[in-house]
């Protein structure tokens, strides 16, 4: 069935008034602009995007983006404390990941989810023509598909979680589970980046609501009142093409073999790109990296690390007081282990541009991608997109939703500082033609699943009968 058109709906734009795009960091600057008309499921038909700018206040009126209209979406000053930081940031965010650290529960909070996933429900409702598809993305939005079904019961309706969703005994524990999980099955087709996710899902909508579902862990699909919503993995990607071309330019080329002449020239440089977030594993990182120091193992002069963070939710308060540890750590392992003219760690805290974070994918030995869990992680599929010279060695978490496809990647528990140091010496270490079979594994897979892939087999997928 062909269908009119797309609305996508996400808390964020994936553009806004006058930011220019800085480091692909998360989902919607990669994946962004990228869901478009274009699909083969749309056949061209227009794409509408709503979602909030970043700024609190009245939404300003902002130009069609490379044939994507967008519409933003309102968010007060008590919006973003409440919902934004409150219940996206503060219970959601840590309870599905693991809770790394402890999800806070408060009823305010909850008032001001449930209000701004309606004000996105009806500001959606407004603009999708008849019969369109919806789009609904990540946990910021869980209510929004149950919401516009209501409203709108001539859409089809699809929704993808972009980070884990947690197994039931972590679940469980939220105050308002049933009302989460109604929300999701608004939707027809869940979608989800791991096959455990989708399982855990399954699985609390059985304990929470009594729902059985049919069908293996994967795709399965659910009776919720007569209506049939299904289940399926989807791992999102990035732009391969867009990152291939910048990687290869003469500028990138350059600015890489600066950097590491800035450097020093050392042996070997370590590089990790991370938003400032608990859930990352910085500060494990940054212990295997001290240790290594201080036991001889690697030495500052041959092998230099960069560590580049991104600011993050600043005023939530587990994010200050984690970089605050991240700056006391990076301060200690230079005091220690730096000297005049070179540091044993490079710490950029702040968003790099595009070329600039290119030429360190391209300057890099090898990559750490180390999260304690991430739903997908981007900045592992960027490097090796970015490695057209087959250079490069990616050391990525296990916890990552990437190592479910990035197999050849040399893996690690996060949690095992012995292991995570042993892996990084192996793949500093590794003959030339392991370290080069690997990528060249690594980057057949990730050439050919590139976000456009991605977007097209999520809305075939939810157009099935
Ligand atoms: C993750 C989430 C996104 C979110 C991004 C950045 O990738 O899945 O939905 O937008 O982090 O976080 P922020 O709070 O800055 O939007």
């Amino acid at each position: 069935m062909q269908r009119t058109s797309l609305v996508v709906v996400t808390n964020r734009l994936p553009f806004d008034e006058t930011v220019p795009v800085e480091g692909a960091y998360d989902w919607q600057r990669s994946a962004g602009v990228l869901i478009e008309p274009r699909h083969a499921a749309l056949q061209g038909a227009p794409v509408t995007w709503v979602g909030w700018t970043g700024r609190t206040g009245p939404a300003p009126s902002l130009p069609p983006t490379d044939g994507v209209r967008a519409l933003p979406v309102p968010l007060t000053d008590e919006d973003f404390r409440n919902h934004y930081e409150g219940f996206a940031n503060a219970t959601l965010w840590p309870l599905y990941h693991d809770a790394v650290e402890q999800p806070a529960h408060h009823r305010r909070w909850w008032d001001a989810y449930q209000r701004v996933n309606r004000r996105f429900a009806e500001i959606t409702a407004e603009a999708a023509g008849p019969g369109a598809m919806v789009w609904v993305q990540d946990y910021h939005l869980q209510l929004v598909p149950a919401m516009l079904r209501e409203l709108r019961p001539d859409l089809v309706i699809g929704f993808f979680l972009h980070v884990p969703f947690p197994p039931p005994e972590l679940f469980m524990r939220l105050p308002r589970r049933a009302e989460v999980l109604r929300g999701i099955l608004g939707a027809d087709l869940v979608g989800f980046q791991r096959e455990r996710s989708a399982h855990n899902f399954t699985q609390a909508v059985g304990e929470a609501l009594n729902l059985p579902s049919s069908g293996d862990g994967a795709t399965a699909s659910v009776d919720v009142g007569g209506r049939r919503v299904r289940t399926g993995v989807f791992p999102v990607s990035i732009d391969v093409t867009a990152i291939e071309a910048l990687a290869d330019s003469p500028a990138v080329a350059a600015r890489a073999t600066q950097v590491r002449r800035d450097l020093g020239d050392p042996r070997t440089v370590l590089l990790s790109v991370d938003r400032m977030d608990y859930t990352k594993g910085i500060e494990h990182r940054l212990k295997a990296f001290r240790e290594l120091v201080a036991d001889g193992a690697v030495k500052p002069a041959e092998t230099v690390f960069v560590q580049v963070t991104v600011p993050s939710r600043e005023r939530v308060e587990h994010y200050d007081i984690l970089r605050e540890r991240v700056e006391r750590e990076v301060g200690r392992i230079n005091g220690d282990h730096g000297r005049v003219g070179s540091a044993a760690i490079h710490y950029l805290s702040r968003p790099l541009e595009r070329v600039e974070l290119a030429a360190l994918y391209r300057a890099a030995d090898v990559m750490l991608v180390t999260p304690l869990r991430d739903g997908m992680n981007l900045v592992a599929k960027e490097f090796v997109a970015a490695r057209g010279d087959g250079g490069g060695a990616l050391v990525l978490s296990e916890f990552a939703g990437a190592a479910a496809e990035l197999r050849d990647a040399w893996q690690v528990n996060p949690h095992d500082i012995d292991g995570l140091k042993d892996t990084l010496i192996r793949a500093i270490d590794a003959p030339e033609s392991e370290a080069r079979r690997r990528m060249s594994a690594l980057r057949a897979q990730v050439r050919a699943h590139d976000v456009r892939s991605w977007a097209d087999n999520y809305l075939s997928s939810l157009l099935l009968p």
